[in-house]
């Protein structure tokens, strides 16, 4: 796993954007996983701003959200499908038919999660699939005990998530108990994983993540899984790591991962 430690978020949302328009270049009809929430609104606004200068094209891009809530209306600003259309498809210039959000209004939602994992494989897979990280250790929607080898599935929501994302809704009462996510198999598949968090609230999280054991009990950890992963933090996100000095060494020797 990479670990990259740097100053800011600021930093960390210009990073992660070099990264995602270096695979953009590569390949313009690239498959995107995206996340919600608050880790990935600067990336999407770097982008964006990038996309506005013309530096960046990205009409070809195919995007595959994490998650969304079940049962939430569609129109609601806070559906996943209304925040993917308003943080990414919009400001990115992506074309809406290409980016996808799991159908948490669906009569049989088992259904609709099998689909959702069927759409993308028939994508060819995810390229980079982006992800923030919960304060108990989730990625995704997958809350602690989560299989590694979960599909696309409904799942209830940890009472820690549904406190913590009250500040997106009216009441507390109002943030849904379900939600469908991808699984950790279903992320676990995609051909790169970028993890990112800011913030002091993130740091154990992150610290269990990264240098705790392979546990169900923090589905994050399941990134040490994978060949390609990268967990890209500012300081605070950092300070419960304890071989940051080592990160920060080893990510000074990798001419790859600095910024052009
Ligand atoms: C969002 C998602 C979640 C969030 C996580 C962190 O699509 O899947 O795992 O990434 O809850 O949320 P924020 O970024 O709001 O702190």
């Amino acid at each position: 796993m990479e670990v990259v430690i740097l100053g800011t978020a600021d930093d960390v949302a210009r990073l992660a954007a070099d990264r995602i328009a270096a695979l953009v270049r590569r390949r313009p009809d690239a498959v995107l996983g995206l996340a919600t929430g608050s880790s990935p609104t600067g990336i999407y606004a770097e982008l964006a701003r990038r996309v506005a200068g013309g530096e960046l094209e990205m009409s070809g891009v195919r995007g595959f959200a994490l998650d969304e809530y079940v049962g939430i209306p569609l129109d609601h600003p806070e559906s996943y499908a209304s925040v993917i259309a308003r943080e990414v498809v919009g400001p990115l210039r992506l074309s809406p038919d290409r980016v996808r959000v799991p159908d948490g209004r669906a009569a049989d939602l088992e259904a609709a999660a099998e689909d959702y994992d069927r759409a993308v494989a028939a994508a060819g897979g995810i390229d980079l699939q982006l992800l923030g990280i919960g304060a108990n250790g989730h990625i995704g929607f997958n809350e602690p005990t989560s299989s590694f080898a979960s599909r696309t599935r409904i799942k209830t929501l940890a009472p820690r998530t549904r406190a913590d994302n009250a500040r997106f809704f009216a009441s507390p009462d109002e943030v849904p108990t379900h939600c469908l996510t991808q699984g950790l198999g279903t992320i676990l598949e995609a051909r790169e994983l970028l993890l990112v968090a800011q913030g002091e609230a993130k740091a154990e999280a992150v610290a269990a993540a990264v240098e705790g054991p392979l546990t169900s009990m923090c589905p994050a950890s399941a990134l040490q899984l994978h060949r390609r992963a990268a967990v890209v933090v500012d300081e605070a996100a950092a300070s419960a790591l304890r071989l940051a000095a080592y990160y920060r060494h080893t990510y000074a020797l990798k001419p790859e991962w600095q910024r052009p």
